[in-house]
């Protein structure tokens, strides 16, 4: 059965979840395969598989492309993508405009923002017009150029009650779930036992309602540097290195192909 926003929203208190993100119709049917209700088309793809330093670069048209070769890979999980920097941001009309784009065009079924009590109208508008909102809170890759760096946020009690009015103000207006991202354990868990709606966190500790995690660092596809909250399930950069060097140098001495793999 199909995954709706409807029944992750009802997952809460009931069964916690993982998520991961994913970005090509090959990502999206493996984790679609393990059974996970959630897949999240992250402007993570910017730095993962595209090759940016940040995610601000992901335009609309990079992200549009990703999210219908993800949809067409997902069978039953809900498939979420993630609106690019400055898709939302200017006018909840453009905001509306891009959200309409990834239903209607690319196949998915949510959209993700990032934003606290800031984005209220917008995400009421978003809900109001029949797109389902996960809401981003904590660190927000998109404003790194403010924030400075990829930091933990809510340290201070200042900062931590901030975290905790956006995200009372994004469940009140109307997102069926919530990213938590890089938060102390204790202010991930605060914040999960106030809301009716589950926290996916990431890097927010154990008290979350539910997890995500990026496809490629939890593979360790990449072979660079991955955060501490990242826990790697297997190490396959150097597992497709030795693949690739092992192909190399049996074509280079004439070992492959063998009768074996010839017509
Ligand atoms: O872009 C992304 O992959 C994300 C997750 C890390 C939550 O926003």
């Amino acid at each position: 059965m199909k995954w709706t926003a409807g029944r992750i929203k009802a997952l809460k208190g009931v069964q916690k979840f993982a998520t991961l993100t994913a970005y090509d119709a090959l990502t999206g049917s493996l984790v679609d395969g393990a059974e996970i209700p959630l897949v999240l088309v992250g402007d993570s793809l910017g730095m993962t598989v595209l090759g940016y330093e940040t995610t601000l670069p992901v335009s609309m048209d990079e992200m549009l492309h990703h999210t219908s070769a993800v949809a067409r890979g997902v069978e039953h999980a809900l498939v979420v993508a993630d609106m690019p920097f400055m898709s939302y941001q200017p006018s909840t009309e453009m905001a509306l405009e891009n959200a309409g784009r990834f239903i209607k065009e690319a196949g998915a079924d949510a959209v993700k923002i990032e934003g606290g009590a800031l984005r209220t109208e917008l995400i009421e508008a978003l809900v109001g017009n029949g797109i389902p909102v996960l809401g981003h809170i904590g660190l927000t890759p998109q404003s790194i150029k403010e924030t400075g760096g990829y930091k933990v946020q809510g340290k201070t009690s200042e900062q931590a009650r901030r975290l905790m009015d956006d995200a009372m103000a994004v469940e009140q207006a109307g997102a069926f779930a919530l990213v938590l991202e890089c938060v102390p354990a204790e202010l991930g868990e605060l914040i999960t036992k106030a809301l009716k709606i589950p926290t996916i966190g990431i890097g927010a500790g154990a008290g979350c309602d539910a997890q995500v995690l990026v496809i490629t660092d939890m593979l360790g596809i990449s072979g660079k540097f991955v955060p501490k909250f990242v826990k790697k399930y297997a190490d396959l950069n150097p597992v497709i290195q030795a693949a690739l060097s092992a192909y190399k140098q049996e074509v280079e001495e004439g070992i492959y192909p063998s009768g074996e793999h010839t017509y």
